[in-house]
């Protein structure tokens, strides 16, 4: 009787232990209603963090996806903003969005509660590179797919293919390169030039510099004066550009990371008593409506366009994933750029 008894016994706790040591459940993105076919499953949710690759995309009939965006006080950030939530209404999907109003802290936060509340996907506007590479690195963990839209991160602290899926967005180093070579046209390779930069830290601030910068170089006669950043803003733009127009008063040129920097700089020189367009020859990067008409009225010189319209791509590239289709580390967007030869015709269509 106690020999059956420990035999009984013993054969419980070996099953139970063995039911101890298998793989936890799928990650919860995986599971729900709709779901057609599981991709192949790293061990155990906690796995996802020391994966070689990104967390996979369960095939689903519908997902419910993040879309954490850096702030929405210019025209760029509420059209891609309007382009996300138009393709997630058009496809059915659930989006959670989140608007971090210019701050590290909340983005980190906003991404912290998508991770609580089970996204199947993120896609993340990243403020800047480091800060929130390593929320990029949170989701991972807890085995949650995230691709980069129009910003990057550090690619030393969280890589593409990697720790997240890719990168959809712009050539920022060309954009600063297409405004340098028109800038060098358009002053006959001789400026006195003052930088607008974007947001700290960000990556299109970080290219968009290098791009202009360094294509200047060849331009002997092109000086950049001061360069400090109006982190993407209207007002912010005009105050520093005021500044350094008082530090600089002979600058024959403003080259600002963003149009709506340059609207800040054309209010800035026009409080001067100076006439934009004439005195001081402008160049920017967006292509928003605002520029389009300042061309046409003479007082921005050329925009290079950065589409903010990432609705369909950014789905579809969602549905590749989930089809079990790899990427580049980047996914470029195709840039078109605007002067006084194509603005009014292309102004009905600008955001
Ligand atoms: O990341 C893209 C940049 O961010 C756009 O040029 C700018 O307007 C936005 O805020």
């Amino acid at each position: 009787m106690t020999k059956k008894f420990f035999l009984v016994f013993s054969v419980v706790a070996i099953l139970a232990m063995l039911a101890a040591c298998a793989p936890t459940a799928a990650p919860t993105q995986q599971q729900g209603s709709g779901e057609t076919q599981a991709q192949a499953q790293p061990a155990a949710a906690g796995n996802c963090k020391d994966s070689p690759t990104p967390p996979p995309l369960a095939k689903k009939d519908t997902y419910k996806v993040g879309f954490s965006q850096v702030e929405t006080n210019n025209p760029w950030r509420i059209a891609q903003t309007e382009s996300m939530k138009a393709e997630a209404a058009k496809r059915g999907w659930e989006l959670v969005y989140t608007d971090a109003g210019g701050s590290e802290a909340k983005q980190i936060a906003d991404i912290e509660s998508m991770i609580a509340q089970k996204v199947d996907l993120i896609f993340m506007a990243p403020r800047s590179e480091k800060p929130l590479a390593e929320a990029a690195l949170k989701a991972k963990a807890a085995c949650i797919p995230v691709i980069m839209l129009d910003r990057d991160v550090d690619h030393s602290i969280a890589a593409p293919g990697k720790d997240y899926v890719t990168m959809i967005g712009s050539d920022f180093v060309k954009e600063g390169e297409m405004a340098a070579e028109w800038l060098a046209k358009a002053t006959n390779n001789k400026a006195i030039i003052i930088e607008l930069e974007g947001t700290v830290g960000s990556s299109p601030a970080i290219d968009r510099k290098k791009g202009f910068d360094e294509a200047i170089k060849k331009y002997p006669d092109m000086k950049i004066v001061a360069s400090q950043t109006g982190d993407f803003a209207r007002d912010k733009g005009r105050q520093v550009a005021e500044t350094l127009l008082q530090a600089h008063p002979d600058a024959t040129a403003i080259y600002a990371h963003n149009d709506e920097m340059a609207m800040g700089a054309i209010a800035a020189l026009e409080a001067a008593g100076k006439v934009p367009g004439k005195d001081v020859i402008i160049v920017s990067i967006d292509g928003t409506k605002d520029a389009a008409q300042a061309i046409i009225d003479g007082k921005l010189g050329a925009t290079v366009e950065c589409n903010p319209k990432f609705g369909p791509k950014a789905f579809d590239t969602a549905i590749a994933y989930a089809n079990g289709e790899t990427f580049p580390a980047k996914i470029v967007n195709p840039d078109r750029f605007f002067d006084s030869t194509n603005a009014a015709a292309y102004l009905p269509e600008a955001y």
